[in-house]
């Protein structure tokens, strides 16, 4: 087991596109291994490989619903949205990578995500609820967007105020 040092908003990998992976190797399954362990141990639902420092487009996600019952682990490489719904929702949003910090972002409420399996198989997943955000926010973390990204520019200044002043720093 591996865990991570997780990358905090001000870390310039977290503001860079992260290049897509072209074998699917053994170092890569190594990684999604400490992904999950790392996410696991900060007891997060998703985690982008950004996030721990590497600019690759890994990223991994373990969501439960429970009023279903039912529980999504996935860990893709190189994932892509092929399709998004027109209806949007509304829901509260967090990241490791700025702990402290949560608000509400909207969404498109179902995606569809095609990617590479840790096997290096082509995988398609029809997300939606909790699973469609999660992947969509991740999704983002492989091209340097944060949530806060997604909030109105007032907003995001009053959060980032806050959430500085609560790091010490000015
Ligand atoms: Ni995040």
């Amino acid at each position: 087991m591996a865990v991570l040092e997780i990358e905090i908003m001000g870390a310039k990998v977290l503001r860079e596109k992260a290049s897509p992976v072209d074998v699917v190797t053994d170092e890569s399954r190594a990684l999604i291994r400490d992904m999950f362990d790392t996410m696991y141990d900060a007891e997060g639902i998703g985690l982008a490989a950004p996030q721990v420092g590497i600019s690759q487009r890994i990223l991994v996600v373990d969501v439960a619903e429970e009023e279903v019952e039912e529980r999504h682990v996935h860990a893709l490489v190189n994932p892509v949205v092929v399709e998004a719904s027109r209806e949007t929702g509304k829901e509260t949003e967090g990241c490791l990578s700025i702990p402290g910090l949560e608000e509400t972002v909207t969404r498109p409420l179902q995606v569809v995500v095609e990617a590479l399996s840790p096997d290096g198989e082509q995988v398609r997943i029809e997300a939606d609820g909790l699973l469609a955000r999660a992947l969509q926010h991740e999704l983002d973390h492989l091209d340097g967007v944060l949530f806060i990204d997604r909030l109105s520019s007032l907003k995001r200044g009053i959060l980032l105020r806050k959430w500085r002043k609560s790091r010490g720093r000015s």
